[in-house]
Order: C-alpha cells, then sequence, then structure tokens
C-alpha cells in the first residue's frame, strides 16, 4: 500500500469530470486500498478519487470513531429525498484548514457498487448524507468552498497556501533530521 499526494485548492484538476469505472480491477482495488491509507494517514473521514488524480467516479469513507469501518462506493448515485436544506460545517483534505457551513438536503438515496461490485441501495441522513454530497461534488469537479462568498474563496486559497508552505518547511526540516540521525 502507498499513500498518495492529495490535490489542493485550486489545482485546476480538482475541477475534471470523473468517468464512470468499467470494471473492478486489480488495479481498482490497489486504488481503493491506497485512498483508504491515505484518507486515514491524513485524518480525513472521506475521499474521493478525483483528489488523487485519478478521476474516475470512486469514494472512500470511514465515518467510525475507531477508524475501523470504510466504505467504498463506485459510479454512486445520490438523490435528494427532501428539499430543505440544512447547513453543516465543512472541511476537505484538499483546501486544509478551511472550514465553512454549506447547505445541503440531509435525507438522500444513495445507489452505488462496493468494492465487491455488490450493490447498494440506501436512504441515509445525517453525516453520511452530508459526506457523501460532498464527495459526490469533487467527482463533478466541484468543492465545498465553491458555495462560499468570493471573499472567502479568496481567503480560503491563501489560507491553503500558507498551510502547504509550512508543511513543506517541516518536511524539510524532517529530511534534515533524518539526515543527520544517518550521518552518527
Ligand atoms: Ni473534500
Amino acid at each position: 500500500m502507498a499513500l498518495l499526494p492529495i490535490l489542493s485548492y485550486p489545482d485546476p484538476r480538482l475541477r475534471t469530470i470523473a468517468k464512470p469505472v468499467k470494471e473492478v480491477t486489480p488495479e481498482i482495488k490497489t486504488l481503493i486500498a491506497d485512498m483508504i491509507e491515505t484518507m486515514y494517514d491524513a485524518q480525513g473521514i472521506g475521499l474521493a478519487a478525483s483528489q488523487v488524480d485519478r478521476h474516475i467516479q470512486l469514494i472512500v469513507m470511514d465515518l467510525s470513531e475507531d477508524k475501523n469501518a470504510p466504505m467504498v462506493f463506485i459510479n454512486p448515485k445520490v438523490t435528494p429525498l427532501v428539499e430543505e436544506k440544512q447547513p453543516y460545517e465543512e472541511g476537505c483534505l484538499s483546501v486544509p484548514d478551511v472550514y465553512d457551513k454549506v447547505e445541503r438536503p440531509n435525507k438522500v438515496h444513495i445507489e452505488a457498487l462496493d468494492e465487491n461490485g455488490e450493490r447498494i441501495d440506501k436512504v441515509v441522513d445525517g453525516l453520511l448524507a452530508v459526506c457523501i454530497q460532498h464527495e459526490m461534488d469533487h467527482l463533478n469537479g466541484v468543492i465545498f468552498v465553491d458555495y462560499l462568498s468570493r471573499l472567502k474563496q479568496t481567503r480560503a486559497r491563501d489560507k491553503v497556501k500558507k498551510v502547504l508552505k509550512i508543511r513543506e518547511k517541516q518536511a524539510e526540516s524532517a529530511a534534515n533530521k533524518q539526515a543527520q540521525a544517518s550521518n552518527v
């Protein structure tokens, strides 16, 4: 298994429309395992293939507290079952350290396939309904900050830039330390 690099807002590749998965090949299974590992490593609860620059209709998610119940959705179709929208504070691994309220219908019907090609057909609400709609947006090239004001989008862009710079520095100093350690 391997950790995959996650694309960051406003990378234009995040705007790519994902294509349906034709067949769950061994390569797709490896991608699923890598995406789950990447999601856990980044402490996320959901990840769409679009975010790791693979533009196919594939989503992984784990909403459990112990992070031991991964869910896989292939070629998902999500239909809202209520008109009323409710606000929920969202975040995204592609927009690190930015959180804001987005309004979505909080009851949806999910149809998809799982990693074994078994049909998923269920009605969900609450966090799972929010999360699947957020990930579906990724497959359609939409990011949650698109729902926010221009000003907030600009702020989000600046924030992500800052966070990436800090991470780069941290990675550099970690690499330096490792180099020093191996000199001993
Ligand atoms: Ni996201």
